[in-house]
């Protein structure tokens, strides 16, 4: 089955959106829309879709099963409470919206008209990810007791109206929430402003969970883009670089004993190291194929409208503890 896709918004995540869905065999862009006239009609002309100014009127003449939400994160409600009035199942980026009050009545109103919604949490979508979380899940790691995550780099010109917790950090709290398979009891987290006036450009956010502990460190002021993560378990110590998709696995090994004073002692000798195996693919394509296989086999998409939720709250959380437990 092909279906009807079109993209609101063509800035910096549309555009990958378009060429994107223009790569799937299941999927066949229709239509795009957005506010600048000449930056739309340029796309739509290159990939062969039709081009609208205002999306109302798009959905009035065109027939989508499924429209990519990419305008401005301060737009994210207006915009969803449109698509949702012209009964149309939808990706919305992440973050799922500027506050968690206007994110619920986006999670209600699809839920309300039975539509499929997902969120752009596309780090979900990474392989290496994908691959981690099986193995935490198979046991590979043994209990997880801490997870450590980097998100650093330098300023992205055309964000405007977040801050770096809602726009960088909201993508680690979504995965270590999704591979611990729970929300955070307490946030706490240290903010600034070092190179902008208005915003929060760095942030470290410690999270504690049940059980294990989380630490964030995002900001948009270092020369040098790093997005990694480490996760430490009773079993084993696992490495991901979610640029290059590399994952290393070290399985620890180690003796319990009993000394002659009766003492219990752990010999820890040289760990196993794996590169484990992983099929490189583009996380967004993963994402965008998932959400039409879920609209064509009526699943529920692996990112909720209520887990993008959950991340923005436990966002907020990090933005109002500034200094103090949450
Ligand atoms: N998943 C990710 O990793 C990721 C990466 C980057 C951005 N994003 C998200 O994508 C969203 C867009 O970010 P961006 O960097 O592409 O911004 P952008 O400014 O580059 O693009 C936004 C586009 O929306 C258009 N637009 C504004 N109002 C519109 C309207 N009423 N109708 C149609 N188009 C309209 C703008 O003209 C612009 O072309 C944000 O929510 C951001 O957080 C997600």
């Amino acid at each position: 089955m092909v279906l009807n896709v079109a993209v609101i918004g063509t800035g910096n995540m549309g555009r990958n959106h378009i060429r994107t869905y223009s790569e799937i065999d299941d999927a066949k862009l229709v239509a795009i829309s957005d506010v600048i006239e000449d930056r739309g009609k340029g796309l739509a002309e290159k990939f062969g879709c039709r081009f609208y100014k205002d999306y109302n009127e798009m959905f009035k003449k065109e027939k989508i099963d499924i429209v990519s939400i990419c305008v401005p994160t301060f737009l994210h409600k207006k915009v969803a409470k449109d698509v949702i009035s012209h009964g149309v199942n939808f990706l919305i980026e992440k973050p799922i919206a500027r506050n968690v009050e206007e994110g619920e009545e986006i999670v209600k109103l699809a839920r309300k008209k039975g539509l499929k919604m997902t969120v752009g949490h596309i780090e979900r979508f990474n392989p290496a990810v994908q691959k981690l979380k099986a193995m935490i899940d198979e046991g590979k790691l043994g209990n997880i007791t801490s997870v450590l995550a980097r998100r650093v780099g330098i300023f992205p010109p055309q964000i405007k109206d977040a801050n770096v917790v809602i726009d960088l950090a909201v993508h680690d709290i979504d995965v270590i929430n999704y591979l611990l398979g729970k929300s955070p009891d307490k946030v706490y987290a240290g903010l600034g402003k070092a190179l902008i006036e208005k915003r929060h450009d760095y942030a470290n956010i410690f999270l504690k969970y049940n059980g294990a502990n989380a630490f964030i460190e995002v900001n948009w002021i270092t020369p040098v883009k790093i997005r990694r993560l480490s996760v430490t378990g009773t079993k084993g110590y696992a490495e991901l670089n979610y640029i290059t998709q590399e994952l290393i696995y070290y399985e620890s090994i180690y003796d319990k004993f009993c000394d002659d004073f009766g003492d219990f002692v752990i010999n820890f000798g040289e760990p196993n190291i794996t590169k484990v195996n992983i099929k490189k693919e583009e996380p967004l394509k993963v994402e965008l194929k998932h959400f039409i296989d879920c609209i064509e086999n009526n699943k529920e998409p692996i990112v909720t409208g209520e887990q993008a939720l959950e991340a923005l709250r436990v966002s907020e959380m990090a933005l109002n503890s500034n200094g103090c437990c949450q």
